[in-house]
């Protein structure tokens, strides 16, 4: 072994008691790797004083008849060479060790930069392609596709580190210039590779999309985010949400979110337990040099079914009409149950009809759909309880309705959405 020799002649001048102190570990050659801890021990039967590169990377303890260096986490600042002097000795007897911290063959550290580029054809365009690494030997290459493009390579030694730099300058990009980049480094240790796209457009645009449907429903009350995708080049210039009616006659901004990367934009627009009036269109409306556009959502609330019952004579015969309105279509159905109860659904009912195509009175965007249902029942009979009930997905809603003659009108509590009639009164008429 190399190191042995000097070891041997140490330890000899030692015996021959020329005052040399002795260094543990033995010489003349130290190497460690980094962030080991290192203990260096100068050993003498008199008082001895270090030498070299010790303050601040080095802790010194001073004990004898050792005086002992040690660094717990060794770097490259730890590299250096090292004298032990024997302070009594009038020859001055002095052993020295080399101590070398490797540099760590840690991996390549590259950057591609932009991340991500768009350019409209004729403009002009940068790619930087960089490599650093603490040894100098290492190699930078940047490609577009397979083909490794010849740039010069800059060289710099910046905070201790090797650094490789490759620029792609183009004047005026055109579209063979689009593509996937990437910067490839590699060292005896391994390579590492960067990439990016590079896209060459005829012109600027402006896309907007959204993963949700453009047709939204809710139910009043419950919470709505909204959020559009736009992809532009080059960037956008002015932007919003606004609500386009119909319930107000003026549009109106609206607060919202906006999140941005390189060419792409996000539009969160939050609506809080939405209100009846705010049903109706909402657009988000975004300009760049490509010029204006918008993607407009149309929402619709929902509303659970509200029936009412009334009684009309129609030549001559009795007919109960059920006004219904809510969103979606509610569908009607009456029952007709013996006696004055307070329950009449399907099970207590003598006779169920489906309304299967009550008349649409009224049908307008955003707003509830308005229907009439008609019973004819030709003779009123007066024992009986009449119930419409209409039903759709958000809830349902139903009405009775009693003939009560003259004289023997009974209030019931309002819950029961209880609607006399006089049928006395019907044959006057
Ligand atoms: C210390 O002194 C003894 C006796 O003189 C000698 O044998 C020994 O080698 C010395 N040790 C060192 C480290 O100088
Ligand atoms: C050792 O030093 C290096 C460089 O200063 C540092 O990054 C690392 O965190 C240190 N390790 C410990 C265990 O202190
Ligand atoms: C934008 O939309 C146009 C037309 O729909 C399409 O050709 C183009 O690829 C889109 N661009 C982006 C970046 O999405
Ligand atoms: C939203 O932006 C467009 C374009 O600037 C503008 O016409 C519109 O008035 C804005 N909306 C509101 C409510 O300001
Ligand atoms: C939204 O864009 C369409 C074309 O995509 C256009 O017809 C409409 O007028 C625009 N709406 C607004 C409010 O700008
Ligand atoms: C009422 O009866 C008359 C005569 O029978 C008839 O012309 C008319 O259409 C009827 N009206 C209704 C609403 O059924
Ligand atoms: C009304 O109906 C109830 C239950 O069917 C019955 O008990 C009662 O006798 C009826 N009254 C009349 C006057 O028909
Ligand atoms: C009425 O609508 C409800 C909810 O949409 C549905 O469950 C029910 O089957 C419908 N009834 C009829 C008779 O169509
Ligand atoms: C009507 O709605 C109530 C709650 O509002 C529910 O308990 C009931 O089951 C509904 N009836 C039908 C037939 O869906």
């Amino acid at each position: 072994m190399e190191l042995g020799a000097p070891l041997v002649l140490l330890l000899a001048t030692a015996w021959h008691g020329q005052g040399a102190p002795v260094i543990e570990p033995s010489g003349p050659e130290l190497v460690v790797e980094p962030g080991a801890t290192v203990t260096l021990r100068c050993v003498s039967n008199g008082s001895v004083e270090w030498d070299g590169p010790i303050s601040p990377y080095w802790t010194l303890d001073s004990e004898s008849p050792g005086s002992i260096l040690i660094t717990k986490n060794a770097t490259f600042k730890n590299t250096g060479t090292y004298r032990c002097t024997e302070l009594e000795d009038p020859m001055r007897g002095s052993t020295a060790i080399h101590l070398y911290v490797k540099a760590h063959p840690g991996p390549l550290h590259i950057i591609l930069e932009p991340t991500k580029l768009v350019r409209i054809r004729g403009e002009a365009a940068q790619i930087v392609c960089s490599a650093t690494h603490s040894e100098v030997e290492f190699n930078v290459i940047l490609k577009r596709g397979d083909t490794k493009l010849e740039i010069p390579i800059n060289s710099d030694f910046q905070d201790n580190a090797y650094k490789k730099v490759l620029t792609l300058n183009l004047n005026a990009v055109d579209f063979q210039d689009a593509g996937i980049y990437s910067c490839v480094a590699n060292n005896a240790a391994g390579s590492n590779t960067a990439t990016m796209n590079f896209q060459v457009v005829e012109s600027a645009y402006l896309n907007l999309t959204s993963e949700q449907s453009l047709l939204q429903e809710v139910s009043v009350g419950e919470n709505l985010d909204l959020t559009v995708i736009a992809d532009a080049y080059p960037g956008l210039q002015r932007y919003n949400w606004t609500y386009l009616g119909p319930f107000f006659e003026d549009p109106h901004n609206l607060e919202f979110r906006t999140q941005w990367t390189t060419y792409s934009y996000s539009f969160k627009l939050h609506l809080n337990r939405v209100k009846p009036l705010e049903a109706g269109r909402y657009s988000l409306m975004a300009q760049n040099k490509a010029g204006w556009n918008n993607l407009t959502f149309e929402l619709t609330l929902r509303y659970p079914p509200e029936v009412s019952v009334t009684w009309i004579p129609v030549n001559g015969s009795d007919v109960l009409l059920c006004d219904v309105s809510g969103y979606p279509q509610p569908n009607v159905t009456w029952m007709e149950c013996r006696g004055h109860t307070d329950r009449c659904d399907e099970a207590q009912a003598s006779q169920v009809w489906d309304d299967t195509q009550p008349e649409v009175l009224s049908q307008k965007p955003f707003h509830r759909v308005i229907l009439q249902s008609q019973l004819p029942i030709g003779t009123l009979k007066h024992n009986m309880t009449y119930v419409c009930r209409a039903h759709n997905n958000v809830g349902n809603s139903s009405q009775f309705f009693r003939a009560i003659s003259l004289g023997q009108s009974k209030q019931l509590p309002d819950e029961y959405l209880f609607t006399p009639v006089v049928v006395a009164c019907k044959k006057k008429v």
